[in-house]
């Protein structure tokens, strides 16, 4: 499979086969965007929680924003086909281009309220959540899963199969089930079974860190597409780059130092400054382990990461980026 080739989810086109995961507090509007930029086949917005969207909450409805993306995945959560149906008909009405269930968060907030990857242990009622959307929206609709809730129950392509039947046009698997919440490898053979089970694209997810990594997944589970998630911290490229993209600094002017200031611009205008700066911390923490990790940089990246002052963040990630340069003798790259 080359993963440089574009695919189809229902009438929606994707430009190639490596995707950028829904991640909760990481995959904002400004790293989708970044990562798109950089070529990711598409990028999924963060789960919005359908009760809690459908009823205006604002941080709701910020995840779901879709700024200049000009394909727009949003991703819902819930337990209550009422809840679903009507986020769903919502978002589709914002200008989702794609609409996509989570059932595979295992947080114990999320689980304990049967939602996230709860679902897997009672799958008539997560066909009715699918069927709620489905019945809702016009545009695709795909399901993001785990393997099952523990290794004893490993139902993905059992759900699989059901989803497909009500109308469901893309899976992704997570190779690993709830109980594992992110411990071990995640098992991409498992995934197979899902692949053989349905005719829509199947998308394997889990530990998928390089081109390598994500050859080895596609030829182990039999799947269509990769999506990448924790492996992008601090390096929006890499979905692109997976999909046969060169990385941003490969003949180009951008550099590091440019990415990593429009990516900070980005999160304080969309947070506003005070929340922003704190959102920004994590994404500048990310990069900065890149190339200034060692002893002689902690000073300045303990001001980076306690500041409060966007402008004087951006002067101190000048200096820490000079500092790195001249210690390296190379302009900084990834
Ligand atoms: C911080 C964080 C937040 C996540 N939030 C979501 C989410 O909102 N929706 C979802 O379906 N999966 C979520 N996930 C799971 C990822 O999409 C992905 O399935 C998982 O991280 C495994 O892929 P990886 O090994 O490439 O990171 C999250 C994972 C992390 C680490």
């Amino acid at each position: 499979m080359q993963l440089d080739q574009p695919f189809s989810i229902g009438n929606v086109k994707l430009r190639n086969r490596a995707l950028l995961a829904p991640m909760s507090g990481v995959s904002d509007l400004p790293f989708r965007e970044l990562a798109w930029k950089f070529g990711a086949g598409m990028v999924v917005s963060e789960m919005v929680a359908s009760e809690a969207f459908v009823e205006g909450e604002a941080e709701m409805h910020l995840k779901a924003q879709s700024g200049n993306l000009p394909v727009h995945m949003v991703q819902l959560i819930g337990r209550e086909a009422h809840w679903m149906g009507h986020a769903a008909k919502m978002v589709e009405a914002g200008g989702a281009d794609i609409i996509d269930i989570n059932m595979g968060c295992p947080a114990r907030k999320v689980t304990t309220g049967y939602s996230g990857s709860a679902l897997m242990r009672d799958l008539d009622h997560a066909l009715k959540l699918i069927d709620a959307v489905v019945v809702n929206v016009s545009v695709p609709v795909t399901l993001k899963m785990r393997l099952g809730w523990d290794q004893g129950t490993i139902n993905a392509a059992e759900l699989a199969k059901r989803a497909e039947d009500a109308g469901v046009q893309m899976i992704t698997v997570h190779g690993r089930t709830r109980c594992q919440f992110y411990k071990g490898n995640a098992d991409w053979d498992a995934i197979r079974q899902v692949s053989e089970a349905v005719s829509v694209p199947v998308v394997v997810n889990g530990d998928i860190t390089s081109i390598d990594s994500a050859g080895r997944a596609i030829e182990a589970s039999g799947a269509d597409a990769v999506m990448v998630g924790r492996a992008s911290y601090g390096a929006p490229w890499l979905p692109g780059q997976i999909a046969g993209n060169e990385t941003p600094f490969a003949g180009t002017d951008l550099t590091l130092r440019t990415i990593i200031a429009e990516h900070y611009d980005a999160i304080c205008q969309l947070y506003g400054k005070f929340l922003g700066v704190r959102q920004a911390r994590k994404h500048l923490g990310w990069y900065l382990d890149k190339f200034a990790s060692g002893p002689e940089f902690s000073a300045l990246r303990q001001q980076i990461l306690r500041s409060e002052e966007p402008a004087d963040v951006l002067k101190l990630l000048g200096e820490i980026c000079d500092l790195a340069e001249q210690n390296a003798n190379k302009p900084i790259a990834a």
